[in-house]
């Protein structure tokens, strides 16, 4: 990482006593979808991404670091063994070999850490995303360190790829590139260049059956269609930014709803097949299609889990949630549009 703003914060206390800081992280949903990996230790994809960060899907994270205390310890969604922990201590020790390079006092102290997601944890609703992204945040500030957009970014990535793009706001690119240095995201357009409404319909709240993501991004290659991906993904990334650029959403969907279902013929095609859909989320889909059919804007998009998101135009967003949610294999949906950057907030957790 560039040590052009690797300095310490002023406007903490820098001190050796523990200080307390909370941020919010909201999850994204991927337009362009970031799937494989060239560099499974520095989380460098195989491709550039876009996405669009979501108001009210957020994980809340408070960071103390403490001179006192003799080990790291970690409470997610109220577990101390939550199975994340050892990835989060991986990523305080990554925070804190940058904070011993400019000799901050709390460079060795270890931290208290929890951290709450508001939706369903490992439902494919990104939620190591917007975790990883409070966690750098919150982190590096408690720390004392101050840190660049673009060294946030790619600080972030190293803990949970799509966190990369979860430090920033409104409509994000992840640039594709060989380096560490490279990869980093940032903001294309703010949340008010336009207003997007998201019905995230959750058709189950189990944990997704495809593994560990770690485990299916290793798979991509193996889809013979993937290289074919590959060779067109540019042009698609290229696309989907004048389509957000001109305010085009009927363009943007068709291209976002392709994308997906690109996507998801690849995890299907990968060894072993990776299969996320659920019968829910089919429905959603043909209820999606039925809509479009009588002239309703919308389009659907998911990740690697079941659970599915329907964009619209703020105007259409209560026919669609209200059509959507009376499907019998839906659980419940969220409403949900475009929002800003992270937030520092004075609630801590701890
Ligand atoms: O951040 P990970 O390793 O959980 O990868 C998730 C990738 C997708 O959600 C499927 C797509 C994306 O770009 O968010």
């Amino acid at each position: 990482m560039s040590s052009t703003h690797l300095s310490p914060d002023p406007s903490s206390a820098a001190g050796s006593a523990p200080t307390k800081t909370t941020f919010r992280a909201h999850t994204d949903i991927a337009f362009i979808k970031y799937w494989g990996k060239k560099d499974e230790v520095l989380r460098l994809p195989e491709n550039g991404s876009i996405s669009m960060k979501l108001a009210d899907l957020y994980t809340t994270t408070t960071v103390e670091f403490d001179p006192q205390l003799k080990q790291d310890v970690v409470k997610i969604n109220g577990l101390v063994e939550s199975g994340e922990e050892l990835r989060v201590i991986q990523h305080l020790q990554r925070v804190r070999d940058l904070a011993t390079q400019v000799s901050l006092p709390l460079a060795t102290a270890s931290a208290r850490v929890v951290s709450n997601n508001n939706f369903p944890t490992g439902s494919g609703l990104s939620s190591s995303g917007s975790g990883f992204a409070a966690l750098t945040l919150a982190a590096t500030r408690a720390i004392g360190l101050r840190l660049s957009q673009k060294e946030l970014s790619i600080l972030a990535r190293q803990g949970s790829g799509s966190a990369c793009r979860a430090v920033c706001g409104g409509y994000v690119e992840w640039h594709d590139a060989d380096t560490s240095e490279g990869s980093f995201s940032e903001t294309l357009f703010p949340a008010d260049h336009w207003t997007l409404s998201d019905v995230v319909v959750v058709v189950s709240q189990d944990r997704k059956t495809v593994g560990t993501s770690t485990a299916a991004h290793r798979t991509a290659g193996s889809s013979p269609f993937f290289i074919t991906r590959l060779q067109r993904i540019n042009q698609k990334i290229l696309a989907v930014k004048t389509a957000i650029a001109e305010k085009n959403f009927g363009q943007l969907g068709q291209l976002i709803e392709a994308e997906a279902l690109e996507f998801h013929s690849i995890m299907l095609t990968s060894q072993p097949a990776q299969i996320a859909l659920l019968p829910g989320t089919i429905q959603v889909m043909h209820q999606v299609l039925q809509l479009r059919s009588k002239g309703i804007p919308c389009y659907f998009t998911l990740n690697t889990g079941h659970n599915i998101h329907v964009l619209t135009l703020p105007t259409h967003a209560d026919l669609v949630a209200d059509s959507l949610q009376q499907l019998p294999l839906v659980e419940w949906v969220v409403f949900t549009k475009t929002v800003g950057d992270p937030v520092q907030v004075s609630d801590h957790l701890l």
